[in-house]
């Protein structure tokens, strides 16, 4: 997602950084605000030779430590502050500068050590806060009114519920109803859905949600990742992951599982935005345990 010599903005925690990439997969990530006349550095440019980034305003420029780069030199001390980044697998993670109270989970590496990255799908700003977007990964009801649609879920059943500190488990199990042929055309994915879906799901509070499923010629990890951009606005892309014996797996259904994992981020980012501010439940639906375990790793984290 980041490419190669290009600043990438990132909103987190209510402030904004730049990354980029070197031409040799280094990552750094600075303070978005230049220090001069506070011009945005993510609109500016990486230069490969000296790997810095230039201000779009004045053309000041920068290396990844954030120190000023001026005439084959760098000054000693930083006067824009660098972001610490842990690189682990295919993500980069941040504790934004605050004291790590969960670890990085290595639930993503156990995937990419025995699945292959398809690609990245559902790329979405949603504007709900934290809380509201991490419950919906935990709730097994909603799938029967928000993803009825396309995916024609009937019933979702939770038939394992296992947790252990901030790592969860849940075997789930999906039943559908038959898709029609212009949806399968639309989208071969529906065509090789069955109709009864063991899922298995697993969860790395707050930040991963993978949602595992067979197929009778391969098997998906679809990897759900959540951080909060602002109070008010929450950041999602889905990571899909996918393994098969047979190859032409991969040729044949790539863009199908993107375009359905687009469709379920759709899908939710409607349902979570249009929620009214949330009150204490009159109604409890069967398997919500789920979902009051992650409020309450959410509250005590807090
Ligand atoms: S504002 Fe960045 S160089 Fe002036
Ligand atoms: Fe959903």
């Amino acid at each position: 997602m980041l490419g190669i010599n290009k600043p990438h903005k990132i909103t987190l925690n209510g402030k904004d950084y730049v990354l980029w990439q070197s031409q040799n997969g280094e990552i750094f990530a600075l303070d978005n605000i230049c220090p001069h006349m506070q011009a945005p550095l993510s609109e500016g440019w990486i230069c490969q030779e000296t790997n810095t980034i230039t201000c779009p305003f004045h053309a000041l420029e920068f290396d990844g430590n954030g120190r000023l780069y001026k005439e084959g030199k760098v000054d000693n001390t930083p006067i824009t502050q660098p972001l610490e980044l842990i690189v682990k697998d295919d993500c980069i993670w941040t504790y934004a500068g605050l004291e790590p109270k969960i670890p990085i989970p290595d639930l993503i590496s156990k995937i990419s050590e025995e699945y292959e990255l398809l690609g990245v799908a559902g790329e979405k700003s949603i504007k709900a806060d934290f809380l509201s977007n991490i419950l919906v990964n935990y709730d097994y009801n909603h799938q029967n009114g928000t993803h009825k649609e396309l995916f024609r879920i009937v019933s979702c059943k939770v038939s394992s519920f296992e947790n252990k500190g901030y790592y969860a488990k849940v075997e789930q199990e999906a039943i559908r109803e038959e898709n029609t042929i212009g949806e399968i055309f639309k989208n071969p994915a529906l065509g090789i859905m069955p109709k009864v879906m063991n899922n298995i799901l697993e969860y790395a509070f707050p930040s991963s949600t993978v949602f595992f499923a067979k197929a009778p010629i391969g098997q998906i990890a679809q990897t759900h990742i959540l951080y909060p951009e602002t109070e008010t606005q929450t950041k999602t892309f889905i990571l899909m992951y996918a393994k098969s014996k047979n190859p032409f797996f991969k040729l044949l259904f790539k863009r199908a599982f993107l375009e359905a994992a687009n469709t379920v981020v759709e899908q939710d980012t409607t349902a979570v935005e249009s929620l009214y501010p949330r009150e204490k439940a009159k109604i409890r639906l069967p398997g919500e345990e789920v979902m009051f375990y992650a409020e309450k790793l959410y509250r005590e984290w807090q």
